[in-house]
């Protein structure tokens, strides 16, 4: 059921529904999650049923601002504190020493737990009324089957998980791909997940040179967000650059009429045969990080085989779209 998320009453009902240990979903600048009570193992089992996730990939934890963090991170580093002060509320996630009280099943048994304060309005509101009723954190997922493409609209979510739960509708998310994460847990900060938050501003705001997964000696604990083979559609998608995609488009000809072939391109094409969809991708990284996963979902909705992409720029400001698309293409 999709409920306004401007509407008080229907905040109030999703914290309710949070504090009796229900699942909701829930908009955010970055994504649509799937919430529950980060304090309850129980709810917290619901989220990993749902998804049909493992359990021990750790889900992020949100809360109503800065001081949220204090009942689940045993310490947070000075440059933690620094990226806290530069990106929240923001689509940053911080992955802290947790305390080991609070948030087992959350953090999928991991010392450590990720934490988030969003800033899209109906999260905060929801946040500070569920935490009015004792719920101080909000472990939420994307809210889509395990492996699938994260939702950006409410209708996602209810494509995802049907008429039974209660969805706030907070219009489509403005970032479009999932938060920045940055493992604070080893002294000095970790990218875990590029997203809209370059690694140039991370290292900006904390003064330190930002490590890759590959620097670090022991490996990150399993987690669905960094598995190589990630967000996918249903069709198979690849990547080209633009001689590659025009290439292979000549070769279909005009006659061409076999599967049904979806085009996402920044570059003017020629496209030989009314069978291929052709949709142009944004030149501005924020704008197809926005439209990106809506995109594949619409390719998948009208029966498409194959999509191919042409591959975005190596800019910083395009590694979170470059992720996320070479994990579709490895699935
Ligand atoms: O933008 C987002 O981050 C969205 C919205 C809903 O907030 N959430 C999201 O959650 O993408 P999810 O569960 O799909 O991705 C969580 C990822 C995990 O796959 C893992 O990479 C990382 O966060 N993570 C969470 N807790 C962690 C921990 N304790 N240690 C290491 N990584 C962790
Ligand atoms: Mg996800």
């Amino acid at each position: 059921m999709i409920l306004d998320g401007r509407d008080p009453a229907s905040v109030a009902a999703a914290a309710q529904a949070l504090r009796a240990g229900e699942l909701v979903g829930l908009p955010t600048e970055t994504v649509y999650g799937l919430g529950a009570d980060a304090a309850s193992d129980t709810a917290v089992a619901k989220v990993f049923a749902a998804k049909g996730r493992p359990s021990d990939h750790p889900l992020i934890v949100h809360v109503a601002d800065a001081s949220g963090v204090e009942h689940f991170a045993r310490e947070v580093p000075a440059f933690a504190q620094k990226l806290m002060l530069a990106f929240w509320p923001g689509p940053l996630t911080l992955i802290l020493p947790r305390r080991p009280e609070v948030g087992a099943a959350a953090a999928g048994g991991q010392g450590s737990i990720g934490l988030r304060c969003p800033a899209h309005p109906v999260a905060h509101a929801l946040l500070l009324a569920a935490r009015e009723l004792g719920v101080h954190g909000v472990a939420a997922p994307s809210a889509n089957q395990f492996g699938r493409v994260s939702p950006t609209t409410a209708a996602h979510v209810r494509g995802e998980f049907g008429e039974g739960l209660l969805i706030l509708d907070g219009g489509p998310c403005d970032v479009g791909i999932e938060s920045t994460i940055i493992d604070c847990t080893r002294g000095a900060p970790v990218l875990l997940r590029p997203g809209r938050i370059t690694r140039e501003q991370v290292q900006a705001a904390c003064g330190l040179r930002l490590l890759d997964k590959e620097d670090v000696a022991s490996p990150a604990p399993r987690a669905s967000g960094t598995l190589e083979a990630h967000y996918a559609p249903n069709a198979k998608l690849r990547l080209m650059d633009d001689r590659a995609l025009q290439t292979a488009l000549d070769v279909l000809g005009k006659d061409f009429d076999g599967a049904t072939i979806a085009v996402y391109a920044r570059s003017l094409l020629r496209v030989p045969s009314a069978k291929v969809l052709y949709r142009r991708m944004p030149d501005d990284a924020g704008a197809a990080a926005q439209q990106l996963f809506a995109v594949l979902r619409d390719f998948d909705a009208q029966g498409v085989n194959l999509i191919w992409v042409e591959t975005p720029p190596g800019a910083p400001d395009w590694e979170g779209v470059n992720d996320r698309l070479q994990r579709a293409a490895a699935s």
